[in-house]
C-alpha cells in the first residue's frame, strides 16, 4: 500500500476525495494535515474530524497547518463550498483539536521515518508544504512525490490563467515546484474532464446508504454552484482526481516538463508549463495533459461502493 498524507482545505470535493482515499485498497492514509483555502484552517480541521468520524476512521491523526498564505492576504469566498465548506452541512459538534504538532512538523517527521515512501497529496494551497521545505529541506527531500491538485495548462478559475489553490499562495507554490521533489500536477485542464452529473448524485443517493446520503447532499450544493458559476451541468471532481491518480496512475497521461509559477500581478499564480521545452530547464514536474474519465469513474464507483457490488 502506498503511504500517503493528505493536505486539505476541506471543501466539498476535498471531502469526496477523502472518502475515496480512505476506501481505497491501494492507499494507506497515515495522516491528514489542514490548510486555509475553501474555509479557514480551524473550520477545515473541524471538517476533517467530522468526516473521519463519519468514516469510522478517527484513528487517523489530523494536524493543523497554516491559516494564511506566506506573503499575500487570505482570500475569502463562501460561495463555492458553502459557509462551513461542506455545502449546507452544519457541524455543531466541537472536536478537540489536540495535536500541538503542526502540519509542516508532521510532514518532516514522516519524511524522516519513511524515507522515499511518502506521497503527499495536496488538495489546497501549498503553504504547509512550502513551510516544511523551508524548515527542513533535507528531510523533505525524502518525500517520494507530491500529487498536487492545482494549476492547469492554459486554464484558470481565479483569472484567465490561474487556478485557486496556486493563486492563493503563489510564493509557496514556487518553493514547492522549485524544490526537486517530483510534483505531479493535476490541473484544471484535466479535472474539468471529470464531471459528476446530477444523475450520478441521484444514483449515489439511491444506492449509497448513509454514505451516499451525505455525499449527495454535498454534491447537490456543488452542482448548483457549478451551474450558477460556469453553466456546467454537474460538478467538477478536482480533488478526487488527484487521489484517484495516487491509486491508478493510468487515469492521467503526464508530460515531464519544467513548470514555473508566476509571481507577477497580472498573471499571479499561473503555472507556466514549458510544453515545448523552450527554456531548456530541467524538468521539475509531471504535468497532467489528458485524462480518461471512464477509468476515473470506474475506480470511483468501485472504490466508494464496493460493499454494494457482487
Ligand atoms: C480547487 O479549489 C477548490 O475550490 C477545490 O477544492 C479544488 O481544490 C479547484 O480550483
Ligand atoms: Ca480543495
Amino acid at each position: 500500500m502506498k503511504k500517503v498524507i493528505i493536505d486539505s482545505d476541506f471543501g466539498i470535493d476535498d471531502a469526496v476525495a477523502l472518502f475515496l482515499a480512505i476506501d481505497s485498497e491501494d492507499l494507506d492514509v497515515l495522516g491528514i494535515t489542514t490548510i486555509y483555502g475553501n474555509v479557514d484552517v480551524e473550520q477545515a480541521t473541524m471538517n476533517g474530524h467530522f468526516l473521519l468520524e463519519f468514516l469510522n476512521a478517527s484513528n487517523i491523526p489530523i494536524y493543523r497547518g497554516a491559516g494564511t498564505p506566506l506573503v499575500r492576504e487570505r482570500y475569502v469566498s463562501d460561495e463555492t463550498h458553502g459557509k462551513y465548506g461542506l455545502g449546507n452541512i452544519v457541524i455543531d459538534k466541537k472536536y478537540e483539536d489536540w495535536h500541538t504538532k503542526t502540519a509542516p512538523s508532521y510532514m518532516i517527521e514522516m519524511a524522516q521515518k519513511y524515507p522515499d515512501e511518502i506521497t503527499l497529496i495536496t488538495l489546497g494551497p501549498l503553504t504547509n508544504v512550502a513551510n516544511a521545505l523551508t524548515k527542513n529541506p533535507d528531510a523533505m527531500s525524502q518525500i517520494k512525490e507530491i500529487i498536487s491538485m492545482g494549476g492547469g495548462v492554459f486554464k484558470g478559475n481565479m483569472s484567465p490563467v490561474a487556478e485557486f489553490n496556486i493563486w492563493c499562495d503563489p510564493e509557496a507554490a514556487k518553493i514547492v515546484y522549485d524544490s526537486q521533489i517530483p510534483v505531479k500536477m493535476v490541473g484544471l485542464n484535466v479535472t474539468h474532464e471529470v464531471v459528476l452529473t446530477p444523475n450520478d448524485s441521484t444514483f449515489i443517493k439511491l444506492i449509497g446508504g448513509e454514505k451516499g446520503a451525505l455525499l449527495s447532499e454535498m454534491l447537490e450544493y456543488y452542482t448548483t454552484f457549478y451551474w450558477n458559476q460556469e453553466q456546467i451541468m454537474g460538478c467538477v471532481m478536482h480533488d478526487p482526481l488527484a487521489v484517484a491518480v495516487a491509486s491508478d496512475q493510468s487515469i492521467i497521461d503526464f508530460m515531464h516538463a519544467h513548470v514555473d509559477i508566476s509571481l507577477s500581478e497580472v498573471t499571479r499564480g499561473e503555472c507556466i508549463v514549458d510544453v515545448l521545452h523552450a527554456w531548456s530547464k530541467p524538468n521539475n514536474s509531471f504535468v497532467g495533459m489528458s485524462v480518461c474519465p471512464e477509468t476515473f469513474f470506474d475506480h470511483f464507483y468501485k472504490t466508494l461502493f464496493k460493499d454494494k457490488q457482487r
